[in-house]
């Protein structure tokens, strides 16, 4: 039997965590999704031959958004990851050193826009994505919920 409350179902509060219970998970394929796309635009950006001035703000705005959420995977994510889960550790490790590989791919891409840098942030960014959603999405999905981790990417896109 359902449990009201001035016409409410209790359990609203409930559904309302669960919902943000699985969100991490959720959020992180959205973050990579949205990343995915600034990608994109600026393979668009190239296409349609823009000019420098348009491909700076294209590459400035995939590039912020990489860094914070690999800023907020950093400080936020791995350490609570690699202590509820330690098995996970060297992963988590490898993880943290794809982020540096990437920073200086992505200061590579800010220093020369070009399609041939594109091309390398891009390929290494898809497999760090596609290793982090395979290992990390169930993991984040099984935790309670605590706040805002900072891992989503909000549309910044240009
Ligand atoms: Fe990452
Ligand atoms: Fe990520």
């Amino acid at each position: 039997m359902e449990a009201w409350n001035h016409g409410k179902s209790v359990d609203d509060g409930y559904t309302g965590e669960t919902a943000r219970f699985r969100a991490y998970g959720n959020q992180l394929i959205g973050a990579h999704l949205r990343l995915r796309e600034m990608i994109d635009d600026l393979y668009d950006a190239f296409d349609d031959g823009r000019d420098a001035h348009d491909l700076h703000v294209y590459c400035m705005t995939l590039c912020g958004a990489v860094t914070r959420h690999h800023t907020a995977e950093d400080a936020n994510v791995f350490p609570l990851l690699s202590a509820r889960h330690p098995e996970l550790e060297a992963f988590l490790r490898g993880l943290k050193s794809d982020h540096n590989m990437i920073a200086s791919l992505l200061f590579r891409l800010q220093r020369s826009t070009t399609r041939e840098e594109l091309d390398a942030v891009s390929a290494v960014l898809e497999t760090h994505f596609i290793g982090e959603e395979k290992r990390l999405v169930s993991v984040l999905n099984a935790l309670e919920p605590m706040g805002d981790l900072g891992i989503e990417v909000f549309d910044g896109r240009a």
